[in-house]
């Protein structure tokens, strides 16, 4: 089979494409003929193994997981002795971060990071899901409490966890305002944001507005900062961002917390969790994936780039192989 492998860190122009042998399933895994996956910042971390915390996840001096790629989407091929829940045949998605392997044409996976693709979900929306919804909807409902009527402002608006964000907040009947770069602002507008802010010309902490509720997904500033822009009793979610900033906010976030009766809270994603709400909001016509892309696998390396640079729009996937009826 085909897949884009690394050796070494770097670049995405560490990525080659390669043909190895397809994996066999062990007793309780499914195997899975990959139709389309989507990239994730953790990839970029994986590959880059810029950070200890990512080197200790995949190998002190050269990776151990050679191939990345986690939220996919595709058809059950062939079937473990012990698995239950899939059968061959069944069109599946989910996030198989841990053991990754997704930008490949097969993938072996446990059934439990698998979800079933409702029928009208094409196989590159359903890879776009995984983590980014997962984020958006435990930084908003689990964590942030979301309520009808109130001020949410998401920092990062454009990408991948801002473009589930935006949906699944309007549900909740709350004004929105979304904070990205210019180029994204008239697809944030179109797609619902309220107010759009270019993170490039205003500081939203420091325009005087205030918010009962912050999701970060690019925490790169003083905790004080995003906690000056809450009103009291508001929540500030940080989905992910600068280590040191993150580190700063763990620390202090409970003295904050104590002091200011604003809420510091940390998502740790719960992998594939609510991908069942997902099919279902999916279902409903209430969220729709926004794709950039689609990259062939070839691309991938192309496609990592692009994604590192911040210029796409929501997520970028892959379509490993073409699916004319999704
Ligand atoms: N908490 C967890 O358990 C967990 C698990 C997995 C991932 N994560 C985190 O989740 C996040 C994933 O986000 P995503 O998929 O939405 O990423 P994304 O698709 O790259 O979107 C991020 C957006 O932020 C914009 N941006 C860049 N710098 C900004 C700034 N200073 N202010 C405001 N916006 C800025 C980018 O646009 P431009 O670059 O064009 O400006 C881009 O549109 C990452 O931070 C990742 O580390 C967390």
């Amino acid at each position: 089979m085909k897949a884009i492998v690394f050796t070494k860190y770097g670049t995405p122009d560490v990525l080659e494409l390669k043909e190895i042998d397809k994996p066999i399933p062990k007793e309780d895994e499914v195997l899975v003929k990959v139709y389309a996956v989507s990239i994730n910042d953790w990839d970029i971390g994986l590959l880059q193994g810029g950070d200890i915390i990512n080197r200790l996840i995949n190998g002190l001096f050269k990776p151990k997981i050679q191939i990345l790629g986690s939220d996919i989407a595709g058809r059950i091929e062939a079937v473990g002795k012990n698995v239950k829940k899939f059968q061959p045949g069944d069109e599946v998605y989910g996030d198989l971060s841990g053991s990754w392997g997704g930008f490949a044409e097969y993938v072996c996976a446990l059934e439990n990071k698998l979800t079933l693709k409702p029928a009208g979900m094409s196989f590159e929306e359903a890879a776009s899901i995984p983590q980014a919804a997962m984020l958006a909807i435990q930084g908003l409902l689990d964590k942030g409490q979301i309520q009808s009527g109130q001020k949410l402002l998401i920092n990062g608006a454009g990408g991948g966890v801002g473009t589930f964000a935006i949906q699944i907040a309007k549900l909740f009947g709350v004004e929105v305002t979304g904070v990205d770069s210019l180029e994204k602002l008239a697809m944030m507008r179109s797609m619902g944001y309220d107010h759009v802010i270019n993170y490039k010309h205003v500081d939203f902490t420091k325009n005087g507005q205030r918010y009962d509720l912050i999701l970060d997904v690019k925490t790169n500033r003083s905790v004080f900062d995003y906690t000056r822009a809450l009103n009291r009793n508001g929540i500030y979610v940080i989905v992910g961002g600068s280590l040191v900033r993150l580190l700063q906010a763990l620390f202090l976030g409970p003295w904050i917390s104590i002091i200011s009766k604003k809420k510091i809270c940390f998502v740790a994603l719960k992998s594939n969790k609510d991908l069942e709400s997902m099919n279902e909001l999916f279902e409903a016509g209430k969220v729709k994936p926004i794709i950039d892309g689609h990259y062939q696998i070839d691309e991938v390396p192309k496609a990592m780039r692009l994604f590192s640079e911040g210029t796409h729009k929501g997520k970028v996937v892959i379509t490993v192989e073409n699916n004319n009826k999704h």
